[in-house]
């Protein structure tokens, strides 16, 4: 592989707090319980499921994709408001688990809790120094922030190949890692309304699968991918739902021109996974413990 190095590569604290701090009350309108921010497991076969359970199913997939039940240590990076981490200590009888969140709106909603096995850290994953080594590693809807806009394909590549050789080092022997982003499908980034880069998501670019595959390569052996597109479509469209349903609540805490701005910004994320311009990887990883070098 060569030797490209990674610049400053994801999106900054402050591009992260512009769009996660806009307010946990606000969020909390209409994410749903689990206050999860990413995409939903839905029952294809079940067109009544609602929006909690098939969140919660996607916290379950997780859990069990990482082998996490019955561990020491657990680390959740880009743990949002923590969903995941309350499951673990709940039902998976993990002992502990660091989370690793950019905006401070989440962190507090997390450690303003009285569960101390819990912990949430403003910090990156760059940042990130961990005393002893985790049983196994979460990461859901955060990949997407590893890069930003103007990076090649090279550049992008490098900044996530960083991120599996941390993963790699801060795992127990053949630990597990589950993984879950968003991703190009057919789609150039031009094909991008400049709206979601300028004002919802600055300072980010998805992965492409296959920089998504040499990032990880001999550090990580590939288990199970799957692409459920077509979960994210369902899933914004019922945040746009829940919106529209606290539409009153949301302009009074907002601001109508807020509201609008999320308004149209979940129905354009959802026309692109609609018509396969993205994708949704579910990806589960497991440690290879001696890489070979290409040197
Ligand atoms: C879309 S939210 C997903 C939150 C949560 N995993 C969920 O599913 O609800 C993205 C999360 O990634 C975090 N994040 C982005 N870049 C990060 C970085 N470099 N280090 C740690 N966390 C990061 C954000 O702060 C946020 O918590």
């Amino acid at each position: 592989m060569s030797e490209v190095i990674a610049p400053e590569s994801g999106s900054s604290i402050d591009a992260i707090e512009n769009h996660y701090g806009t307010g946990n009350d606000y969020f909390a309108l209409w994410l749903g319980k689990t206050m999860a921010y990413s995409c939903a497991l839905w029952d294809d076969n079940n067109p009544d499921q609602s929006l909690d359970d098939a969140q919660l199913a996607k916290i379950i997939h997780h859990c069990d994709e990482s082998h996490a039940r019955n561990s020491q240590r657990v680390l959740d990076i880009g743990c949002g408001w923590g969903g995941v981490m309350q499951h673990l200590v709940d039902h998976y009888n993990v002992k502990s688990v660091t989370g690793l969140t950019l905006s401070e709106s989440q962190k507090d909603w997390v450690n303003n809790g009285t569960e101390k096995r819990i912990e949430s850290r403003l910090e990156s994953w760059k940042d990130h120094q961990p005393d002893a080594p985790y049983d196994a590693i979460i990461s859901i809807g955060a990949f997407e922030h590893f890069a930003k806009l103007g990076m090649s394909s090279e550049e992008k590549i490098a900044a996530y190949r960083e991120f599996f050789l941390k993963c790699h080092a801060w795992l127990g022997s053949r630990g597990w890692m589950s993984l879950q982003t968003v991703a190009y499908g057919n789609s150039l980034t031009e094909d991008f309304d400049e709206f979601i880069s300028s004002e919802i998501f600055q300072e980010t670019d998805t992965p492409k699968l296959h920089e998504i595959a040499a990032g990880c390569e001999r550090l990580f052996e590939v288990v199970r991918l799957r692409n459920d597109r077509d979960h994210y479509r369902r899933t914004l469209r019922m945040w746009y739902t829940n919106l529209r349903a606290r539409r009153d609540d949301a302009v009074r805490m907002k601001g109508e021109e807020e509201v609008k701005r999320f308004e149209r910004y979940l129905r354009l994320m959802a026309y692109m996974f609609e018509v396969g311009g993205l994708d949704l990887h579910r990806i589960t990883l497991r440690k290879i413990d001696q890489p070979k070098s290409s040197a």
